[in-house]
């Protein structure tokens, strides 16, 4: 459900409407000069960025992308067009941050836990039983190969390090230092805000979790050149949906991923925007493209030599333990997280 934000450690189920650029246009004439040359300056000011802009419009008009406005059900129906917002803006999270970062400095807050705390429990713990279960069954495969019985406790810390982590739009880190408790070790947070890098680093410190690494990044230009066997979404891909260029953001969105993934590595998204059946349908989408641009002998021209099948996603899993609600004869949760392996 576009917009549902959970304040900290928030239980009521309560929904608040999220500002839309609308709200800017009738609010302020002169805010919405600064946020327009804000999204012009932020997305498309190099060569690059309109390439990239080029090759998503491209993608766009090749196929259909659904953007979802609703996660209330699972609904059949597709939904009209996300309304964009004022937090698919980097400008707002600069605001955001500063605001923050003074805060945390003062007072000590470590500011917005977004989807509330229980969530955040929800997903670390079930995203290290994923982790550990997939490394189990890996092993399971390679001692049935070799004759032998792995050691029941060959797992957990051993096992977990062999997972390098990214959480992309981590905002105030905080999901990480719960991988950190959960026995993870390889940990690498990204957002494209310098003030939500800032606080991340400060929270880390003075928690001491001071072997995460954070960085200013933005995951549709990344600068990252490692690939990871886990990656972490909360909240961002909502966030990026909410754009004025959301539909475009997205494709861009997928394509980055699909390179910061790790062959085999899995991808772990939570969504207040989307449901679990629009996020598998967002990544078959992407799964087409993907081929369809492999055997077309335009685009394949372009890679001559390259002879790897594309990179595709498949559905893993989802949490099923979060609370479920009845909204207009449908049953629903808040939010989704789902998991996608990468071929
Ligand atoms: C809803 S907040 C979630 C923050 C954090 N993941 C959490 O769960 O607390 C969305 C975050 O995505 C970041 N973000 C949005 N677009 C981004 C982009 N293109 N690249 C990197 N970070 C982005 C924002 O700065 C913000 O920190």
């Amino acid at each position: 459900m576009a917009g549902i934000r959970w304040p900290p450690e928030d239980s009521e189920l309560h929904q608040t409407r999220v500002p839309t650029t609308a709200d800017l246009i009738s609010d302020d004439d002169r805010s919405v000069a600064a946020d327009s040359w804000s999204i012009k300056s932020d997305y498309g000011s190099t060569l690059d960025d309109d390439q990239r802009h080029v090759d998503a419009s491209d993608a766009l008009s090749a196929g259909t992308f659904r953007a979802a406005s609703d996660c209330s059900s699972d609904k059949e129906a597709p939904d009209a067009e996300v309304e964009p917002s004022v937090l698919g803006l980097q400008s707002y999270w600069d605001a955001t941050y500063a605001d923050e970062l003074a805060n945390f400095h003062e007072h000590g807050h470590a500011g917005e836990v977004w989807f509330g705390a229980d969530v955040m429990d929800i997903v670390s713990s079930w995203t290290k039983n994923l982790c550990t279960n997939a490394s189990q069954d890996n092993m399971q495969n390679l001692s049935n190969d070799a004759g032998c019985k792995p050691e029941a406790d060959e797992h957990s810390a051993a096992v977990l390090s062999t997972w390098n982590v990214l959480d992309i739009g981590t905002g105030n880190g905080l999901l990480l230092q719960e991988f950190a408790k959960q026995g993870f070790s390889d940990l690498t947070g990204t957002d494209y805000s310098e003030g939500a890098i800032d606080l991340a680093r400060g929270l880390a410190e003075r928690d001491g979790f001071t072997n995460i690494n954070f960085m200013v990044d933005d995951i549709l230009e990344t600068k990252l050149e490692r690939q990871f066997r886990l990656v972490m979404d909360k909240g961002t891909f909502d966030a990026i949906g909410l754009h004025p260029d959301g539909h475009i953001k997205r494709i861009m969105y997928w394509d980055s991923v699909s390179k910061l993934v790790a062959p085999g590595g899995i991808l772990v998204i939570t969504s207040c925007n989307s449901t679990k059946d629009e996020l598998v349908q967002e990544v078959d989408t992407f799964n087409q493209r993907k081929l369809a641009a492999s055997q077309d002998p335009e685009t394949s021209k372009n890679q001559e030599g390259c002879r790897d099948s594309p990179p595709s996603f498949r559905y893993l899993n989802h949490v099923r333990s979060y609370p479920t609600f009845m909204f207009g004869g449908s049953e629903g949760s808040r939010v989704a997280t789902v998991a996608f392996v990468r071929s």
